[in-house]
This record gives structure tokens, C-alpha cells and sequence, in this order.
């Protein structure tokens, strides 16, 4: 689909249809465009967790703010950050050495500045790690939409049950919680208002 017309018809759900699956394929070939989003140093922290089945959706529900489409969805997915994902950054680079796209001393120095960026700063961690996981949902969403997915982006509540409910692991940081389905059709509001372009872009020079 053309670029700017999907940026229009990408809408927030108000609800799915209850009776729709969506299969892992499916799933896995939004993930395969979600794999290009950009991140902090391209270490990658962001995470999905995908529910799918009535059981957990409906504890998801439950532990949530119990809006109807978190069941209602054909999956509802958390995205997370990893706060150890940093340290990844030895085994994403080494592709890179060995193709020769980088020599040693470069692949040293970026793991260096990795690592001396990363190390013991939990607050640098934790804001990339929203940055990363943000920039990554969108995309997701702009690619489930493209292959005809609803979506809808949602806080997640309750986060330690959610942890709980999807076997996150500790290092895993909730960010978002997104559903994914089909949309109820007679049930799309109309796009809320937007600021026109010069109320929050501020051209500096
Ligand atoms: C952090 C965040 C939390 C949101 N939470 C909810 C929510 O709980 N329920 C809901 O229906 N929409 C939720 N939304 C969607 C927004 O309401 C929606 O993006 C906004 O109204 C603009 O509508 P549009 O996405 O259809 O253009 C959330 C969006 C964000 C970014």
C-alpha cells in the first residue's frame, strides 16, 4: 500500500471482531518488517510477547484495565525492553567484523562506547529501551495495518501480573501493550483532532 494512505487508514480500534485467528505466520511476516526499525547503537532491545488464546487473553483482560478488545482481538501483544539487551552487542556486531564491514579496531571501539554508554546507568537504559520498543511498535502497527491488521496501542496495567501472565522475564521492561485484529466496522470514530503543523513544529532558525 502507498505510504501516506496507509498513515490515514491506520486507525486506533475501538473493538475487534471476536471471531477472527490470526496465524504465527501471519504474525511472523509483521515481524519481519518490524525487524528494520531503527534503535539506539542497533542493539535491538525491543521485545514482543504474544497471546492468542481466549484463556490468556482473558487474564490479560483481567489484569488490564478490562477493555473489551484485549480479549476480543485475534492477539494481544506486549512490547518490551530489554535492560540487559546491551550487552548483545558483541554477538549483533560480529557479522559485521567478519564481513569485513568493519575491521577490529572498529568493532573494539563501538562495543567500548556501547558498554561505557550502557554500564551502570539503569536510567539511560530504561529511556532507550522506551525510544527503541516505540519506534519499533509503530512499526508494527504500520505493517499490520498493511497486511490488513487493526491494531490499537494501550498502557500495559498491572505490570508485575502481566509479567506473570506472559512469563516475562525480569529484565524484560513492559512498554506497550498493542491488540491486533479486525476491526468492527460500524465502530470507528472519527479521527480525533489534530494540531495543525505549526502549533508543534518549532523551526529554530
Ligand atoms: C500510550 C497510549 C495509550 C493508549 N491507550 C488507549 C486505550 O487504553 N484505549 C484506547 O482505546 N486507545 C488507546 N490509545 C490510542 C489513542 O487513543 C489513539 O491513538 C488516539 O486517540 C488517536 O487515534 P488514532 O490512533 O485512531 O489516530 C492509546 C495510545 C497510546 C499511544
Amino acid at each position: 500500500m502507498e505510504f501516506l494512505e496507509l498513515t490515514k487508514i491506520r486507525r486506533s480500534a475501538i473493538n475487534f471482531q471476536s471471531d477472527i485467528k490470526i496465524s504465527s505466520s501471519e504474525l511472523q511476516e509483521i515481524f519481519e518488517v518490524v525487524k528494520t526499525h531503527p534503535s539506539s547503537y542497533n542493539i535491538q532491545t525491543t521485545h514482543y510477547y504474544v497471546a492468542m488464546s481466549q484463556e490468556k487473553k482473558a487474564l490479560v483482560k483481567e489484569a488490564s484495565n478490562n477493555q473489551h478488545k484485549i480479549f476480543s482481538a485475534s492477539a494481544t501483544i506486549i512490547v518490551c525492553g530489554d535492560s540487559e539487551g546491551y550487552k548483545e552487542a558483541p554477538r549483533l556486531y560480529e557479522g559485521m567484523k567478519m564481513l569485513g564491514i568493519m575491521d577490529e579496531l572498529e568493532f573494539n571501539y563501538t562495543i567500548h562506547t556501547i558498554n561505557k554508554l550502557y554500564t551502570d546507568n539503569p536510567k539511560l537504559i530504561e529511556e532507550d529501551n522506551i525510544r527503541n520498543a516505540c519506534l519499533s511498535a509503530m512499526l508494527f502497527m504500520l505493517a499490520a495495518k498493511d497486511k490488513g491488521w487493526d491494531t490499537c496501542p494501550m498502557h500495559v496495567h498491572n505490570v508485575e501480573k502481566i509479567k506473570e501472565i506472559y512469563h516475562i522475564p525480569k529484565n524484560h521492561q513492559p512498554v506497550l501493550m498493542i491488540s491486533l485484529g479486525k476491526s468492527v466496522e460500524n465502530k470507528i470514530r472519527p479521527r480525533g483532532y489534530r494540531k495543525p503543523v505549526n502549533e508543534f513544529v518549532h523551526f529554530v532558525d
